[in-house]
């Protein structure tokens, strides 16, 4: 391209970032509509936080992995800022900060894009959508019983079929390493390897740790303990978790979690992971992800943190809280050949069949958005023929004809493109014809 004797490249977008074309965008707009839909359903309200934050909020607890691709720079007043990878900082902020004495719990809902700055691949893109939902305040059960309900109850309304939970609870791991003198450091570390399934290499961590014999053995034994009977394998970890106090105590709240989910007649497959840990630092019982069997990528990812309000200044405040992938949640659809009809509604087109007549076609398709029917003027000058062609490729559900002779009496011609049916029509009913 040759513009003022400058030449311009022909531009693609930067690698990792998307186009969304109609179609892929209206599947957007249509799972956020649920998440949004949903959110309304459980009393969640939206709130919506800036894209650009603090670097340092997002690093606090955000985990190595994170925190080393982040998009992250300098703006013109020097301050180091990076583009959100997350929302749950940024809520904490929020919450230890401008809403610190709304009445809890608070159950927040925010939606939008975030970056990571991941090496492209299927699933994994640099700027994604989560529809992401927190419960703030509350450290029962219950609270993180509805995060898991809510999270089904997301991923059925979408149509998914045949998905299961992983689930852990973090204070398992972190129980048997705190009491074993591993610090805080020590454990991030080891738990960044247990969330990318490096058993081996977490198991080398500890004993650098110098935890006892006894731990390792321990330690390996959870690493296989999963199952998809909570009882069975929580009834097993318990046991050889025994002389850990504060790992109990974790088995003990996933037991009433999950018993709590299970009584409310909520019904989704679960595998319990007692090894299960994900990325993010700042989790601190409850973890899991919702799965489906043709992507071995999460769709979503949530838990507990109820020490993350107060390590950015706020009360001590328990919070839980999970994030909806958007873009893995359309892919799932895709895989397992879920269409929503996202575009049911009437689509009307309004061809003037002649120049002088282009000025009712204008005044026709105000009338109908005036009733809510969308309506589209033919503005490329073409011949009927042609334009009833475009109309039908576009999927118009029905076409208007303005002629001069029907025009005469007040009429014009409304075609029902899909029956391939048409007839004159006064144009004081047409609304109504066409509804
Ligand atoms: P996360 O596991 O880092 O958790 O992300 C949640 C979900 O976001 C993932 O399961 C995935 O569906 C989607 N996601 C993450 N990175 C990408 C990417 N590069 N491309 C496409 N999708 C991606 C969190 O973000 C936590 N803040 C969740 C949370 C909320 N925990 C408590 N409250």
């Amino acid at each position: 391209m040759i513009m003022q004797g400058i030449e311009m490249p022909r531009f693609r977008t930067v690698r990792g970032m998307r186009d969304f074309l109609p179609k892929h965008a209206g599947m957007m707009r249509y799972v956020e509509g649920l998440s949004r839909e949903l959110a309304g359903l459980y009393g969640y309200e939206e709130v919506i936080t800036p894209i650009v934050e603090s670097y340092k909020l997002l690093a606090a607890k955000s985990g190595e992995e994170i925190k080393q691709r982040m998009y992250a720079f300098e703006d013109l007043g020097g301050r180091k800022v990076a583009l959100r990878p997350e929302f749950t900082a940024s809520i904490a902020r929020l919450v230890a900060g401008k809403m610190r004495n709304e009445p809890k719990p608070l159950r927040l809902f925010c939606l939008g894009r975030l970056y990571r700055y991941d090496e492209p691949q299927y699933g994994r893109f640099r700027e994604f959508w989560q529809a992401n939902y927190e419960l703030i305040g509350s450290d029962k059960p219950e609270a993180d019983a509805e995060i898991l309900t809510l999270t089904n109850n997301l991923v059925e309304r979408l149509g998914l079929r045949n998905y299961h939970f992983r689930i852990g609870h973090v204070g398992i791991l972190r129980g048997i390493l705190s009491q074993e003198n591993v610090a805080e450091e020590s454990q991030n570390r080891i738990m960044q390897l247990l969330d990318k399934k490096q058993w081996d290499a977490a198991l080398i961590a500890a004993k650098d740790c110098n935890v006892s014999e006894r731990c390792i053995g321990i330690l390996k034994r959870l690493f296989k303990a999963k199952g998809k009977e909570p009882s069975r394998v929580l009834k097993r970890v318990k046991e050889e978790v025994r002389e850990y106090r504060s790992a109990v105590a974790a088995v003990e709240n996933l037991w009433d979690i999950l018993g709590l989910v299970r009584d409310g007649g909520v019904k989704f497959e679960m595998v319990i992971e007692a090894g299960f840990a994900r990325g993010l630092e700042y989790y601190t019982g409850l973890v899991f992800e919702p799965y489906v069997p043709e992507l071995d990528i999460a769709l979503g990812g949530g838990g507990r943190y109820d020490r993350l309000i107060e390590l950015f200044g706020g009360e001590p405040t328990a919070a839980v809280g999970v994030a909806q992938g958007i873009d893995r949640l359309i892919l799932a659809m895709k895989k397992q050949g879920i269409s929503p009809r996202i575009m049911e509604g009437k689509r009307v087109v309004i061809i003037p069949i002649s120049d002088e007549l282009k000025a009712k076609a204008i005044e026709l398709s105000s009338m109908l958005r005036e009733a809510k029917i969308p309506a589209e003027v033919e503005v490329m000058g073409r011949s009927v023929s042609r334009a009833l062609e475009d109309a039908d490729r576009k999927g118009a559900t029905h076409t208007v004809l303005v002629g001069p002779e029907e025009l005469r009496e007040d009429k014009v011609v409304l075609r029902d493109m899909k029956k391939r049916e048409q007839r004159v029509v006064e144009i004081k009913n047409l609304c109504e014809e066409i509804e």
